[in-house]
């Protein structure tokens, strides 16, 4: 690569200090382009699927070791890494509707970190967040009844303020939730197959081929190079006419626009919580920070294209040119054999979801984003910030107030969009994560179906993990009728 006037900058700033970056490269943001310049060299890994042990109470028991490693990313040049039971990444753990599971958690690293269910519904003591730490050396083992629909969600540590660093240095990986209404369907389900995990992330190296943790936008850092599962410049042998990508946009900070070269349209059949009621054709769709989508795309016989991410029409503003708004990136070759198995056609309706109705609502609230923080605030661990009363329904109202995008995402519940574009898949399905472009307003609707606990919070935040480090991030309880919050210094200080 020629020098650019990026390397130039970051050869100064080190000379300089690198506390300056994040003020002295916002507005200068250089744009990548990737297009049609990546080597497709290496055939796509799969994360290995984690094996659970059964123990005496029937309960289905996974074991991650978080711990440091290295990677040689591109040949002769090696990084310093964090992993689970490995050197980069995690294993696929999988579970059913209906097990119980528990996951034994080691944390081999020289820090403190956590290891959160992105997209679970569990009690908030088993969720992982910043009020569970594991020490250096320490373990922690959640238990919790898996009781929702067939969904790609993933986990990652969540420390409080440094989230951003252990998940840039390789800690995250899927968690597949199966259910006996998906199993019936007609749908690609051959792991590693036809079924096939893909986790994108951007990241950049520096000279010494090490992964660069400083800012290059206001979003955090916004990669020059894409890793999926691990790699860059992954093909994916295609051997059948229909594939299932789920994808899992693992980035700290960028969001994506994801279509393919040859501009054929793919169905988007599961949005974070689980599947929609029918596949939604589309040939683009957007993916911010925590995002995943399920996609059945169809190939023919002998003949590539690549998953590439596409600027969105500037006239949308989606992103913003100096948050990589002009990015064009190349993610994944597939490459379909000479001869394709024939796959069934895709069913045209995959589930029924039942829409959760305004007249139902007990409380709305509402959210503002703006300069990393939520409300005005910034996150205090000994605050909470609302309470919900369990088995109930609520409106969150989330207004993007600010001139660059955020993203919005819940604990504990899978919510709806309302009045949503209908344009977009998450109009029609179960989300945990939503994209707020700037300058925007959307309204959830959820329903905290059960574990009361009034002396452990879920979070909520901004995805954009530098900005959720930042303190855009607030706690909420979930309360039975009646029941008082104990939570705050006094009981907190002596843990
Ligand atoms: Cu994926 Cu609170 O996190
Ligand atoms: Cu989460
Ligand atoms: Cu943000």
């Amino acid at each position: 690569m020629p020098p650019t006037r990026r390397s130039v900058l970051a050869a100064g700033a080190a000379v300089a200090t690198a506390a300056a970056l994040p003020i002295g490269l916002t507005g200068c943001y250089r744009s990548v382009d990737t297009a049609d310049q990546v080597d497709f060299e290496t055939e796509l890994p799969m994360p290995p699927l984690a094996e659970a042990r059964t123990d005496a109470s029937g309960r289905k028991v996974f074991e991650l070791t978080a711990q440091p490693g290295r990677r040689e990313f591109r040949p002769g040049r090696t990084a310093d890494t964090f992993g689970f039971n490995g050197d980069f990444l995690g294993p696929t753990l999988r579970a059913r509707r209906g097990e119980e599971v528990g996951v034994a958690v080691r944390n081999d690293l020289d820090e403190a970190t956590s290891v959160h269910w992105h997209g679970m519904h569990l009690p908030a003591e088993a969720d992982g967040g910043p009020h569970q730490p594991i020490p250096s050396g320490g373990s922690w083992e959640p238990a919790w009844y898996i009781d929702q629909p067939a969904a790609t969600l993933w986990y990652h540590p969540h420390p409080h303020g440094h989230t951003e660093r252990h998940v840039q240095r390789g800690l995250a990986g899927l968690f597949i939730i199966d259910d006996d209404h998906e199993a019936e369907l007609n749908l690609p389900r051959e792991y590693g197959r036809d079924d096939i995990p893909v986790i994108v992330q951007d990241k950049r190296f520096d000279d010494n081929g090490q992964i660069s943790e400083s800012n290059t936008a206001d979003a955090g850092m916004l990669g020059d190079t894409v890793l999926v599962n691990g790699v860059i410049g992954p093909y994916l042998p295609i051997h059948t006419r229909y594939v299932r990508l789920r994808i899992l946009n693992a980035s700290t900070a960028r969001a994506y626009y994801f279509g393919f070269t040859n501009e054929q349209d793919f169905a988007v059949i599961a949005t974070d919580g689980g599947l929609l009621e029918t596949p939604h054709w589309t040939n683009r769709v957007l993916m911010s920070p925590g995002e995943r989508v399920e996609m059945i795309v169809e190939s023919t016989a002998g003949e590539s294209t690549v998953l590439r991410s596409f600027p969105p029409d500037p006239d949308e503003r989606l992103f913003g040119d100096s948050n990589g708004g002009q990015d064009s990136l190349d993610i994944l070759e597939l490459r379909p054999a000479a001869d394709l198995a024939d796959s069934p056609d895709l069913p045209e309706r995959l589930t029924a979801i039942t829409r959760l109705a305004e007249s139902d609502a007990v409380a709305h609230r509402s959210f503002s984003l703006r300069s990393q923080r939520i409300n005005g605030q910034r996150m205090d661990m000994n605050r909470i910030d609302e309470t919900v009363l369990v088995d109930t329904v609520e409106v969150w109202e989330v207004n993007n107030d600010h001139g660059q995008y955020h993203n919005f995402h819940v604990h504990d519940v899978q919510f709806q969009v309302l009045d949503g574009d209908d344009d977009l898949p998450e109009a029609h399905g179960w989300k945990d994560t939503v994209f707020m472009p700037r300058r925007s307003r959307k309204r959830l609707i959820m329903r905290f179906a059960d574990y009361a606990d009034p002396s452990m919070p879920y979070m909520y935040h901004c995805h954009l993990l530098r900005h959720e480090d930042q303190g855009m991030m607030g706690q909420f309880l979930v309360l039975e009728p009646g029941q008082q919050p104990q939570f705050g210094t006094t009981e907190h200080e002596h843990d």
